[in-house]
């Protein structure tokens, strides 16, 4: 049998569009790791690997260097490292992987608004092409509520920091995360932030309380009532009403969706509305899908 040729510090975690990709870990850990609904890294204390060791693992991956095309950088922010840095082990990777064509990383809107243009085309032009960013909300107060460290204009801002040096971004929308009290500002301002920021990927998840919905309210800065079905349904339709998007490309496909759409906005926008109504009238067909995949809040 062969060995994988490193090994990991678990859990790791990649988007699911990052299946074919080498993972490097940079990182370990979230230097945040304080949003209220996120279990990801709390078992983890964040810490910068050393750069040896993240060239001792490129270095593994010479022998299969031809078959290399896509590398992932995890875990849960490495741009907060220092731009020098960063700059290093792009450098490493592209010397290592000659048919190398993407280097996409987990970013949070405030990694990207502390790096300045400058830096950010620096990153782009040694290979970094794509960020994954949790945008969660659009809205101020549910960005409060759920400790994201971030706002409606820190968001924007530093989505199109990034874009402005040509680096795209595939962004990700927590339906139900603010839950009854903040469902409409939530959606409405979630569209709002897409439309000024246009990324070139979307998607949507529902909110998925790990450690049960007791410990997500302790977390929660507010009141928190869970949104059933319909009523995540219903905000769906009103974040999708409230979106204008010129060509980004749209999923909500993550197994925590009992609805799936995938697509391209504006195109497809009708279309989803009708899935979307159709499901808030006939929600008992879209719970089978929902315990086929056995994803519980
Ligand atoms: C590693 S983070 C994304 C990158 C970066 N750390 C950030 O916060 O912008 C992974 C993403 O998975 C989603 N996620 C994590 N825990 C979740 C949960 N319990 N329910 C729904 N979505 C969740 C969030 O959209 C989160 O931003
Ligand atoms: S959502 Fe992102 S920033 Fe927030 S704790 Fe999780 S990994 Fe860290």
């Amino acid at each position: 049998m062969q060995m994988f040729p490193i090994g990991y510090d678990e859990p790791l975690f990649r988007p699911p569009s990052e299946g074919n990709s080498l993972i490097i870990q940079v990182t370990l850990g979230c230097s945040w790791n304080k949003c209220a609904f996120c279990e990801m890294y709390t078992s983890k204390q964040f810490k910068a690997r050393k750069e040896a060791d993240v060239f001792a693992d490129i270095e593994e991956f010479a022998p299969y260097a031809s078959q290399i095309r896509k590398v992932f950088l995890a875990d849960g922010d490495p741009l907060v490292l220092s731009t020098q840095r960063l700059l290093r082990m792009l450098e490493k990777l592209r010397a290592t992987f000659p048919n190398l064509r993407r280097v996409s990383t987990y970013a949070s809107p405030s990694n990207l608004s502390r790096k300045t243009e400058q830096e950010l085309k620096l990153l782009k032009e040694a290979g970094l092409s794509l960020v994954y960013v949790g945008i969660e909300s659009g809205d101020s107060e549910v960005l409060k509520a759920i400790d994201k460290g971030e706002t409606y204009q820190t968001t924007i801002g530093g989505l199109n920091k990034s874009k402005q040096a040509g680096i795209d971004s595939s962004v990700m929308i927590i339906n139900g995360v603010g839950g009854a009290v903040l469902t409409e500002q939530h959606a409405i301002n979630s569209a709002k932030v897409l439309n000024l920021t246009q990324p070139k990927f979307a998607s949507t998840l529902v909110l998925t309380a790990y450690k049960g919905l007791a410990h997500y309210k302790n977390r929660y800065k507010g009141e928190f009532t869970k949104l059933d079905t319909v009523a995540l349904f219903k905000e769906l339709h009103l974040f999708m009403t409230n979106l204008e998007l010129e060509n980004t490309i749209f999923r909500s496909d993550h197994a925590s969706n009992s609805l799936v759409l995938k697509g391209v906005l504006g195109k497809d926008k009708q279309t989803f509305l009708s899935q979307i109504e159709t499901a808030i009238n006939d929600p008992e067909a879209m719970h089978i899908r929902k315990n086929r995949t056995g994803v519980r809040f």
